[in-house]
């Protein structure tokens, strides 16, 4: 069958792609699909580029684990993603506790996003720089950097971003955002806001983690609001969850929801690539994040692919 970077490809796309996280890499099987460049042509670091991996302590940046995965797609001829700069979790101590004011966390801020950008310039064709900045009703997620400087934490990340690497895209990534809705509209405002402003951003990163059957009906529609705001839209995070035990019939599900989204990437020209959350459920975070779902991926956990991988080659 088709691989999966081929048929985006030859739909137009830039990339299909995969997170990947260094544990996974001494898994040799798994490695050798994952490094099939005509399969994936992007991967994305789980987990090596965050905050707690790339700071742990303040002004101590380790990229060791990081490198790995920007060395893995630089030896593939693969297109690298990097993820996240600013984010509510996976942070350390010093940051999620520290009880800076304003000016000290806006220091922090952008030195850390200049850092990490910086470390990588040359290597990332994009920037998750803001992730999951919002609540599901649009209002700002209560967290240090919006308790401590208010919505300029979004500019202060942006522009270091932008100072450290002039040529990687720079993208807010949010999820239930796919299709319309309140937390839709504040991503559409939020964007708006920015370039009103000057501020450098190139790219809304939809998630996409979705369930088994529940796929937005308002999908295309809003793909295309945020197209319009003359930014490009990648999805990032792709993986369609169930209750478990999966049974043919949740498979075909799957199956049609892999092509419904991926067929709605491929109608909206500015839906420039898509990233599945891992390939295969041997290594996804649902089960371990949601009790009792799993089998999102569109490769089993014995590395076999399932019906939703045909989903993904009718969707393009
Ligand atoms: C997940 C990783 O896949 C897990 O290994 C980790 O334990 C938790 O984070 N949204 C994001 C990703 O933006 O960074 C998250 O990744 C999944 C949800």
């Amino acid at each position: 069958t088709t691989p999966l970077h081929s048929a985006a490809r030859a739909a137009g796309k830039l990339y299909f792609g995969s997170a990947t996280d260094n544990p996974e890499l001494t898994d040799q099987p798994y490695v050798a699909i994952l490094s099939q460049s005509s399969m994936f042509g992007q991967i994305t670091p789980g987990n090596s580029m965050k905050w707690d991996a790339t700071e742990p302590e303040r002004g101590v940046f380790t990229f060791a684990a990081g490198d790995v995965i920007a060395d893995l797609a630089a030896s593939n001829g693969q297109l690298l993603r990097g993820h996240n700069c600013v984010w509510y979790n996976q942070l350390p101590s010093w940051v999620s506790s520290g009880g800076f004011d304003n000016a000290t966390l806006t220091e922090i801020v952008a030195t850390h996003c200049g850092t990490v950008v910086g470390h990588y310039a040359g290597q990332t064709y994009s920037w998750d720089i803001i992730n999951e900045p919002f609540n599901d009703d649009g209002t700002w997620r209560s967290d240090v950097f919006y308790n401590t400087m208010g919505e300029s934490f979004v500019p202060v990340a942006l522009n270091a971003a932008r100072a450290a690497d002039p040529k990687t895209k720079l993208y807010i990534n949010d999820y239930n955002i796919e299709g319309t809705g309140a937390k839709s509209t504040a991503m559409v405002n939020l964007v708006k806001s920015l370039k009103a402003q000057g501020v450098p951003i190139d790219g809304i990163g939809i998630q996409c983690h979705l369930i088994v059957g529940e796929v937005p009906s308002t999908l295309k529609e809003n793909f295309e609001q945020f197209t319009a705001l003359g930014v490009e839209i990648a999805i990032t995070e792709l993986d369609i969850r169930m209750t478990l035990p999966s049974t043919t019939a949740l498979l075909a599900q799957q199956q049609a929801d892999y092509e419904t989204v991926i067929s709605t990437c491929t109608e909206v020209e500015g839906c420039i690539g898509v990233t599945v959350w891992d390939y295969t459920d041997k290594y996804s975070w649902i089960p371990s994040t949601f009790p009792g779902q799993g089998a999102a991926c569109p490769w089993d956990a014995n590395l076999v692919t399932k019906p939703a991988y045909d989903g993904i080659v009718q969707g393009f």
